[in-house]
């Protein structure tokens, strides 16, 4: 692969990993999501419209939705580029993409799998560049569970979060993150060999340092669990950890979210689960949809978060110089 100089990134802001948005910002961008969602057409920075390349590695459901929503709320035009087709790192390189799609495009969104792809796309397309999610964060998935939390609770700071289960992927690592930037204190649960790495305590408790937030690992569930003000479950097997599937259902029966587990968290606690759920393994039915569920407005603050996430980075970002790239990025 031949990469070529960064077209222009300056004065271009990307959401990649949580800690992107320093904990001001990370207010900004969730108070902003709640006028939106109050509001729906009230920003209109892709009106034109511009549109936004939307693109898939691996499968989808509420973040293809959710951005196609929430990018025509915002005034845009939102386009699906077929991951397959576009074979990016296959075909042709992620640098090249990169430049070729900052040219037509106000923004690039991306899921795939290896985060250095998609800071090596924020390095080359000239326009803000957006984590749909990755192997190692899922970024936009916070913002949306964030706010949840905000409209349940009232508040972030302060509170007591518990992770249960997978909590080395994506969801976990974010967890640690975004939480530690909102002032809360997360609780990771999970089997040995299913924590976040320390590299990622280490960076949770750097922010917390300026937040009051804080990251531990809690080996038993019910202590993770108890008093905790949100109680949060991912799926055992993430995508791309199918052929791992037997193993992992048998490591993690004792971390499943039953009505017994619930109970030990605060009695006004909510549960959260980024979906798709499995039933019966990572989450039991009746606190899927029980009455400390929050995970129908979680999927629906989706669209709210991105939409405020998308508006703030376009707002924040500096044109570049004309005919270097990012013809469809200028705000
Ligand atoms: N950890 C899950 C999140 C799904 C939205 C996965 O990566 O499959």
């Amino acid at each position: 692969m031949t990469a070529g100089a960064p077209a222009y990134d300056g004065g271009v802001r990307h959401f990649l990993r949580d800690d992107d948005l320093t904990p001001a910002e990370q207010v900004e961008v969730l108070d902003l999501a709640a006028s939106l969602k109050a509001a729906p057409f009230s920003r209109r920075p892709l009106e034109g419209p511009r549109s936004v390349a939307m693109i898939f590695d691996k499968p989808t459901l509420r973040t293809q939705v959710s951005f196609g929503a929430g990018i025509a709320e915002l005034g845009g035009n939102p386009m699906l580029v077929e991951g397959r087709l576009a074979g990016i790192g296959i075909r042709e390189s992620v640098e090249d993409v990169a430049r070729v799609l900052g040219r037509q495009v106000a923004t690039v969104v991306w899921r795939t799998f290896a985060q250095a792809d998609l800071e090596t796309m924020a390095a080359h397309a000239g326009v803000p560049v957006v984590n749909a999610l990755t192997d190692d964060f899922h970024p936009c998935q916070l913002i949306a569970d964030l706010l949840t939390v905000r409209e349940h609770k009232g508040t972030l700071a302060g509170l007591a979060v518990a992770f249960i289960g997978d909590a080395a992927c994506n969801m976990g690592n974010s967890w640690l993150l975004a939480g530690a930037t909102a002032g809360m204190h997360v609780r990771v649960s999970a089997p040995e060999g299913y924590l976040p790495s320390a590299a990622m305590f280490d960076r949770a408790a750097e922010i917390g340092a300026t937040t009051g937030g804080s990251a531990t690992a809690v080996a038993d569930p019910q202590k993770a669990v108890a008093g905790a003000d949100v109680v949060v479950t991912d799926t055992w097997i993430s995508m791309g950890k199918e052929s791992e599937e037997a193993a992992r259902v048998a490591a993690f029966a004792p971390w499943s979210l039953t009505e017994d587990l619930m109970s030990h968290a605060a009695p006004d606690a909510i549960a959260l689960h980024c979906l798709p759920a499995y039933r019966g393994k990572e989450i039991a039915e009746a606190v899927l949809e029980g009455p400390q569920s929050a995970v129908w407005d979680e999927a629906e603050n989706r669209r709210h978060a991105q939409k405020a996430v998308l508006a703030f980075l376009l707002e924040r970002s500096t044109p570049p110089p004309t005919g270097t790239a990012g013809t469809g990025g200028a705000a």
